[in-house]
């Protein structure tokens, strides 16, 4: 069935996505159409998406302390230093990085990813992992931060810098994720510092300001036009065009956990020469006109985890997903303590 054959066939899926998590304009030819953004479709689903989560938000203001709730929404982020006691940050350290298992790999131009899900199975192999994961005051700021109750996905995660040649990696060029906010956060092993590839953020970026809904209206036209994958990237002249400043590394020590909306404008910092950086990642991205709060249940995780590792496999079997065996311990031989 040819393309335009095929678009016919799912216009009532492509009109519902409308109120779904559909960011890409290349492939949906309903929120990528050149016609309705001229009409103002993307700025109508940012707007609605943006005051349905913030009703979410208000619901779920018990999870996390008002001041950090207020910092989160000023910045964009939020950091807490020291967020472990020493000795329970030290078992979790040794354990990430002395993890020596199957992980999942991506390569991004010069930068290899390697991740482990932390399944309620993979927990079993990994106490640390586990009483982490079970730490309220951890969970419950996810929760907020990301405007459900249904758990992140949790992962012990290598950004291994400058490890493979290749292009540009492509996460060094600021974007912002998705037209929604949506949450990731990091919980590093290691001290991040100038050197090895620290995130970067333009604080603020998150906030829809009147100059921000209409730079998101020419924008939309614009990647409309091109066919994009729906993760806004900004150019130079885009961020002069916001009255941004460049985005600022937040290098912080081991044991802090920052919290981010990745709807603000970010990136991967480079790195000076072979770096890596471990951490424990959580992601969490709903649909954003969904008004309710999901539900957090131990037997829905066990089975949402069942499921990905299904489809972990089936990609794994059919080469779109590589698994290699984590090595980046030997790279922390006078770190780890
Ligand atoms: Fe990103």
């Amino acid at each position: 069935m040819n393309k335009s054959l095929r678009n016919l066939a799912l216009l009532p899926v492509w009109i519902l996505s409308i109120f779904s998590k559909s960011k890409s304009f290349g492939e949906n030819p309903v929120v990528g159409s050149y016609i309705l953004n001229l009409l103002g479709l993307h700025v109508f689903r940012l707007l609605l998406a943006h005051g349905i989560s913030n009703f979410r938000f208000f619901l779920l203001s018990p999870l996390m302390p008002k001041e950090e709730r207020k910092r989160f929404h000023e910045d964009g982020y939020i950091v807490l230093k020291d967020f472990l006691p020493e000795e329970e940050f030290a078992a979790l350290q040794h354990e990430a990085i002395q993890y020596s298992g199957q992980v999942a790999e991506k390569i991004e131009g010069d930068t290899a990813t390697d991740w482990v899900r932390l399944s309620p199975d993979k927990c079993k192999e990994l106490p640390a992992c586990k009483r982490m994961l079970d730490v309220p005051g951890y969970r419950k700021r996810l929760q907020y931060c990301a405007a459900t109750l249904r758990p992140p996905l949790y992962y012990i995660q290598a950004i291994r810098h400058n490890y493979v040649s290749g292009e540009k990696d492509p996460q060094k060029d600021v974007h912002s994720d998705t037209f929604h906010p949506t949450m990731k956060a990091w919980f590093y092993m290691v001290d991040v510092t100038p050197e090895n590839g620290p995130f970067k953020y333009i604080k603020g970026s998150h906030k829809l300001s009147w100059s921000k809904i209409k730079w998101e209206y020419r924008k939309s036209l614009r990647e409309a036009r091109a066919g994009t994958d729906g993760s806004f990237r900004a150019t130079e002249e885009d961020l002069k065009e916001l009255g941004y400043d460049q985005p600022k590394a937040v290098c912080v020590p081991r044991n802090t956990l920052v919290i981010v909306n990745t709807h603000g404008y970010h990136c991967r910092g480079q790195a000076n020469g072979a770096q890596t950086r471990v951490e424990i990642w959580a992601f969490s991205r709903v649909n954003p006109f969904n008004p309710f709060l999901g539900l957090s249940v131990k037997l829905l995780e066990k089975v949402r985890h069942k499921i990905i590792d299904k489809l972990t496999d089936h990609q794994s079997k059919s080469g779109k997903l590589k698994v290699v065996t984590a090595n980046w311990s030997s790279e922390f031989k006078q770190d780890a303590k």
